[in-house]
């Protein structure tokens, strides 16, 4: 994990030109996940080489896969196929990654062996229970300690499938439900409440599944083998969203992010934005993506934002965007009003209580509701010293507050910022951001 421990931020910047981000996140863990189980290689080009990403490489090294890493963002996976992994001699160590953990405790609940998953501090408090209900459903023998990890898992080969309607839209526990029932005899079927990412589906297709959608549901029979395929990660859109909004802000013409991942499953803060005036402009490239994951280049002009309500149904397709969506609300004119995002109080930190501490810190009036957030916005923000929590995204929303500060802004506890963008400290920089790492 990276030394650096803070983050000063000058007041002002201007944004221009043309920027890259790193590979997506959700799409990285999937593709070494899908590949290790399936038969055949698997290459991935666009790899995120964030700490949560090589968490899910280390688990799988040993779980016996073989992985080779021939670039910075190249990796070969030598497929074990279906009941290929191995009992790993150890505790697997997700780190920070929830989707890591949630995600392995549906790939590893049918195997033959047992095994126990572990993470840093912020994942030992994160919400287990979530998964282990839907898998017990299906025969799966979980014990964790009180909801929470360690997760300690009894493999128990062919599981039964089930048909689960998700009490809330969690890509992560539809995602573990359906690895599982991979490995399940029989039919195995998801129905959200509302849709969430759906790389899991998009990829077990690439992966040559064959998959049954129907409204808010999907469903697998069981049994079914996996093929090695190659899959090129777009840009993560969730790290793009941070110069999406830093770029509306900043005054500048515009600035073009390339190659970003628009699955609609992951860009409501388009329409977020756009709903309060940014003129952010779509331009989509051509389909090269075994992963069949739509990649366009974003130019985002600078705007004037003006408040607004945001709706329950409307959060899942933002999940991960909200800090730097506050930050957008609290430079907007007008109040902005988020309801019904219980789930961001059980993120890499409470995001609801960490984005209410931070704005309060830099002079923003604001409201924290049990479920949401009211915020006035002010145009900008004083300067001041926030806490991240530790928690990548918080600390990243506040870099990019310190465009519209009067003063330098100071955030602590950022060394997780290597967790999914690897090169933050260097591209914000690039962008145009007075970022010092300390
Ligand atoms: C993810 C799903 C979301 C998201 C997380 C990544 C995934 O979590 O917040 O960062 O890759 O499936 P939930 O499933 O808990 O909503």
């Amino acid at each position: 994990m990276s030394a650096v421990s803070r983050y000063r931020v000058r007041p002002g910047g201007r944004l221009t030109g043309t920027l890259a981000v790193p590979g997506d996140k959700s799409i990285s863990h999937r593709a070494l996940m899908l590949g290790a189980i399936a038969e055949g290689p698997t290459e991935i080009s666009g790899f995120l080489a964030g700490e949560d990403c090589l968490s899910t490489l280390r688990a799988l090294t040993e779980l016996g896969v073989r992985i080779e890493r021939s670039g910075a963002t190249d990796v070969r996976v030598e497929g074990a196929g279906a009941g290929g992994l191995e009992a790993p001699a150890r505790a697997l160590d997700m780190g920070n990654a929830g989707t890591a953990m949630r995600l392995f405790t549906g790939l590893l609940a049918p195997q033959r062996f047992n095994s126990t998953l572990i993470g840093d501090e912020s994942l030992m408090r994160r919400p287990m229970q979530r998964v282990v209900v839907p898998l017990a459903m299906m025969g799966a023998q979980i014990r964790t300690r009180d909801g929470r990890p360690p997760v300690e898992i009894r493999g128990t080969p062919h599981l039964r499938g089930i048909h689960y309607s998700l009490p809330v839209a969690s890509a992560q526990v539809k995602s573990a439900v359906l690895l599982a029932g991979l490995a399940a005899t029989g039919r195995t079927s998801v129905t959200e409440p509302a849709p969430s990412r759906d790389h899991t589906e998009r990829m077990l297709a690439s992966f040559g599944a064959t998959l049954a959608h129907e409204g808010r549901s999907v469903a697998l029979e069981g049994g079914q083998r996996l093929r090695g395929t190659q899959v090129a990660v777009p840009a993560d859109f969730s790290s793009a969203a941070f110069f999406i909004v830093a770029a509306c802000l900043a005054g500048s013409p515009s600035l073009t992010l390339t190659n970003i991942g628009i699955n609609p499953t992951r860009t409501g803060l388009l329409d977020l934005l756009r709903r309060m005036g940014a003129d952010i402009r779509v331009q989509p490239r051509a389909a090269s993506d075994a992963a069949a994951e739509p990649v366009a280049d974003l130019e985002v002009h600078a705007s004037t934002l003006r408040g607004i309500t945001v709706h329950e149904a409307e959060v899942p397709l933002a999940i991960d965007e909200f800090p730097v969506f506050f930050v957008a609300a609290a430079c907007a004119s007008g109040e902005t009003l988020v309801r019904g995002a219980l789930e961001l109080r059980v993120k890499e930190s409470d995001r609801l209580a960490a984005m209410a501490e931070g704005l309060g810190a830099l002079g923003i009036e604001h409201q924290l509701l049990p479920d949401g957030l009211w915020i006035r916005g002010a145009g900008g923000f004083g300067g001041g010293t926030i806490d991240s929590r530790g928690d990548h995204r918080i600390a990243m929303a506040f870099a990019i507050a310190a465009l519209r500060a009067s003063q330098p802004i100071e955030i602590l506890n950022v060394a997780n910022v290597a967790t999914s963008f690897p090169g933050f400290v260097e591209t914000a920089r690039a962008a145009g951001l007075g970022l010092e790492a300390l």
